[in-house]
């Protein structure tokens, strides 16, 4: 069993060495991307991709497939598998220059190879990332729930590749943990782990909070280890989904 594999069967996530931190490059592509106006930025929707959850999602939205209509947040998911024209320009320096070297310090430290070898996967995989923004408590309304709803990853692994801000939950036998922010790498098992490893290694359950700070504005980086579009994933536990039933079979879990 590879060491990260062993280290999460312990607990519910595990730290990575060795990425370095490209944060500030990824808020600046952000920001001007959300600093477009609203017909450029939906030129990019969700809409008009088709392969898992690329595209762009925002607040109050109520046809994006994998963010709630009360979820407080922009997102725009970026991945592996469209050519980079295909993104906003705003991103276009970063996915040429500093996406492709994040991806392999991210292979290293998670011992790739070994990891799809001993899932049964590999071939299979391949890389989202979701680069979101949090309007402040005070932007968003006020509202009276929670910044974004409780869930499981749609991935095998998520990988916060900078840190993550104030405001992350996770679900520990029922009750919620608030988790410390940190600047370094962590990752922790999504819904493709549990059926990877027949629910040896269970997915974790997450939720954002509103943190006291009610003008603090939150940027988070999640990349997503996901299933190439089209391909056949045979589970520890028997089941064989192709990547379009297992997109169904994870969303179906929020019906
Ligand atoms: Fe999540």
């Amino acid at each position: 069993m590879t060491m990260l594999l062993k280290h999460l069967q312990g607990n519910h996530y595990s730290k990575l060495p060795g990425i370095t931190n490209q944060a500030a490059e990824l808020k600046g592509a952000m920001t001007a991307f959300l600093n477009r106006d609203i017909e450029y930025r939906t030129r990019f929707a969700q809409e008009n991709f088709e392969i898992g959850f690329d595209g762009y999602s925002y607040p109050g939205q109520i046809d994006s497939i994998n963010q709630a209509y009360d979820d407080y947040l922009h997102s725009m998911v970026l991945s592996e598998f469209y050519p980079i024209a295909k993104y906003p320009s705003e991103f276009h320096f970063y996915l040429k220059n500093i996406f492709p070297k994040m991806i392999k310090e991210v292979k290293e430290s998670i011992e790739w190879e070994e990891l799809e070898t001993e899932l049964g996967l590999e071939g299979k995989l391949g890389f989202s990332f979701s680069v979101n923004y949090y309007p402040s408590f005070e932007s968003s309304g006020e509202p009276s729930g929670v910044r974004l709803t409780e869930h499981i990853d749609g991935s095998l692994l998520t990988i916060f590749p900078y840190g993550f801000d104030e405001g992350l939950q996770i679900n520990d036998q029922g009750n919620w943990i608030n988790w410390i922010p940190l600047n370094g790498t962590v990752c922790f098992p999504g819904y493709m782990m549990d059926l990877a490893t027949n629910g040896e290694i269970g997915s974790l359950n997450h939720r954002l909070n509103w943190t006291h700070d009610q003008q603090r504005d939150r940027f988070a980086f999640a990349l997503f280890i996901v299933p190439k579009p089209n391909v056949v994933l045979n589970f520890a536990n028997g089941e064989q989904w192709n990547t379009k039933e297992y997109y169904q079979n994870y969303l179906a879990l929020f019906d």
